[in-house]
């Protein structure tokens, strides 16, 4: 196959299957979707004082990477404190919408 016409294939395939939920998303729906169903157990806001259970989301974003988060909110360990993320039904894009919002927080430790 002609070199132009794989890529033009690989676009195609990517956009189909849609974006990972760890590729970019809205930081600002996140922040919604975080007030209404993290907050009660998470310090959500930037600089969220450090605690150790639950951790504050500014301190997940120091600690983990983009890929790390989305991994442990989609498959959190059995008998962890941790609801897990499909108990909300959440979309693919409102779950990299939380991601990029806690990955956001990063600079505000
Ligand atoms: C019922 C309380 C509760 C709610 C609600 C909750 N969490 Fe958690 N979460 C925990 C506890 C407790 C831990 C730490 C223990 C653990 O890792 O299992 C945790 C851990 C995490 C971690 C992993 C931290 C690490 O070790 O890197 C992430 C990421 C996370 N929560 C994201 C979320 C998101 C996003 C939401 C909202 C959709 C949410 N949590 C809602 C209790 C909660």
């Amino acid at each position: 196959m002609h070199k132009s016409k794989l890529l033009v294939a690989a676009f195609v395939i990517a956009g189909g299957l849609g974006s990972p939920a760890y590729a970019e998303g809205s930081p600002e729906e996140g922040r919604k979707l975080a007030a209404e169903h993290c907050a009660q157990c998470h310090d959500i806001e930037p600089g969220g004082a450090f605690k150790e259970f639950p951790p504050s989301f500014a301190s997940i974003a120091v600690f983990r990477s983009r890929e790390q988060i989305y991994a442990r909110v989609v498959f959190p360990p059995t008998h962890s404190g941790m609801p897990e993320i499909a108990f909300y039904n959440f979309s693919e894009d409102e779950t990299a919408d939380l991601i990029s919002y806690i990955v956001s927080l990063e600079e505000s430790l």
